[in-house]
């Protein structure tokens, strides 16, 4: 087992799945993933949440490794999600006077997963604002609806100052695979946007409700347990879940099939760089998609770039642009380039999915290239990038 040290009585339970390509049945996780999940020792002991189904072996474990022989009292049920929640019954089994804390969202989906008998005499429902006391810990529970189920709480933890926050504050990659703030804002940033990005509502409504919290240490449901300069990672929070751009500069993200609007992307890329733009730029057929639907958030001014197709867009911008829609994307600046060799109509079709979303400022001039760059095109190209980088996102 790991030895992460959280506290001497506040112990990472988790296990890391370094085998998986795809999380979630749709998100490559090129790094793995952890499944998180934490023992609190005291009086009264207490697990937070249990782990993915084929990692329960290995979880039940690393429980017995630090319990050495000690009961389980409580088991809090912060989301139902399977990834936490596929071992309930597996615990229960161990230890039969075992209770489970959720609130009455978590008691109502819990029989659609798992036949638990005497379920009415196991579980403690409690509501916002309510607390538990195991001993020296005190457990209040906050109600997060929504980041990224209905039935989520969180739990802090008043003695040690410990928020359990679930999902949010998660992140891809296992345990061991990420070492920068850098590097965790990029693997977070991506599963924020990912699995919460429509949700930036609700995300507020939990950074309002633990803002006057006095928070140490914050141990997510996947991945980093943070302690040091939190206000980094809640300031990033903050930033995504009201749809804010995080970084100046300009994404580019073409849909190409033949090569021909890749290279129109990428003399784009080139103008914008000469004028000292920063620039970054995603093939939306070969990279990651979840990755560029993180972009398309980080930065405020957006160029799309794509092939006709079908009378309207090439397949992989016409899903980007489906996805973005589903996380609520908003408030940005968008420039937009076509592609057709005899009837151009990705830009109609763009311009049409585009205005389904909020505050979508589109720039002048809208680029139609036919097949490949000439005067005209080439001039419009230029003009699009002095006017996206004259305009303040
Ligand atoms: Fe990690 Fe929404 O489950």
């Amino acid at each position: 087992m790991k030895d992460i040290i959280i506290s001497e009585s506040i112990k990472y339970i988790g296990v890391d799945d370094k085998e998986v390509n795809i999380f979630e049945n749709q998100y490559t996780v090129p790094k793995g993933m952890s499944y998180n999940s934490y023992l609190v020792l005291d009086e009264k002991n207490v697990v937070i949440d249990t782990v993915e189904e084929k990692k329960g072996k290995e979880w039940l474990e690393n429980l017995d490794c630090i319990l050495d022989g000690k009961t389980i009292d409580y088991l809090i049920i912060s989301h139902m999600e399977p990834d936490h929640s596929a071992n309930i019954l597996k615990l229960i089994e161990r230890f039969p006077n075992i209770k489970l804390i959720g609130n009455t969202k978590t008691f109502s989906m819990l029989p659609q997963f798992y036949d638990i008998k005497d379920l009415n005499d196991k579980k403690i429902v409690v509501n916002e604002g309510d607390e538990i006391s195991i001993g020296k810990h005190i457990l209040k529970f906050f109600m997060a609806p929504m980041v990224h189920w209905p039935e989520v709480m969180v739990t802090y933890e008043k003695t040690e100052k410990v928020l359990f926050t679930a999902d949010a504050f998660g992140r891809f990659g296992s345990l061991d695979s990420i070492d920068t703030k850098e590097e965790w804002a990029s693997e977070a940033r991506r599963y924020y946007f990912n699995i919460c990005g429509k949700y930036g509502y609700q995300v507020q409504e939990l950074l309002k409700k633990v803002s006057n919290l006095d928070i140490n240490i914050i141990c997510s449901l996947h991945g980093s347990i943070l302690k040091d300069d939190l206000q980094f990672y809640i300031n990033l929070y903050d930033k995504w879940s009201k749809y804010e751009p995080e970084e100046d500069g300009v994404f580019i993200a073409y849909a190409s099939i033949h090569g021909n609007t890749e290279k129109v992307a990428k003399k784009l890329k080139s103008i914008l760089e000469e004028k000292g733009e920063k620039v970054e730029i995603s093939d939306l057929s070969n990279n990651i998609m979840s990755e560029s639907v993180a972009n398309a958030f980080k930065y405020g001014k957006i160029i799309l770039a794509s092939s006709s197709y079908n009378m309207g867009v090439f397949t992989p911008m016409e899903q980007f642009l489906n996805l973005l829609k589903g996380k609520n994307f908003q408030k940005r600046i968008i420039g937009i380039v076509e592609n057709g060799t005899w009837a151009p109509s990705a830009a109609n079709t763009i311009k049409t999915m585009l205005n389904q979303m909020k505050d979508i400022n589109i720039i002048d001039p809208v680029v139609t290239v036919k097949t490949t760059l000439n005067e005209e095109s080439r001039e419009k190209l230029e003009q699009l990038a002095i006017n996206i980088l004259n305009i303040n996102s």
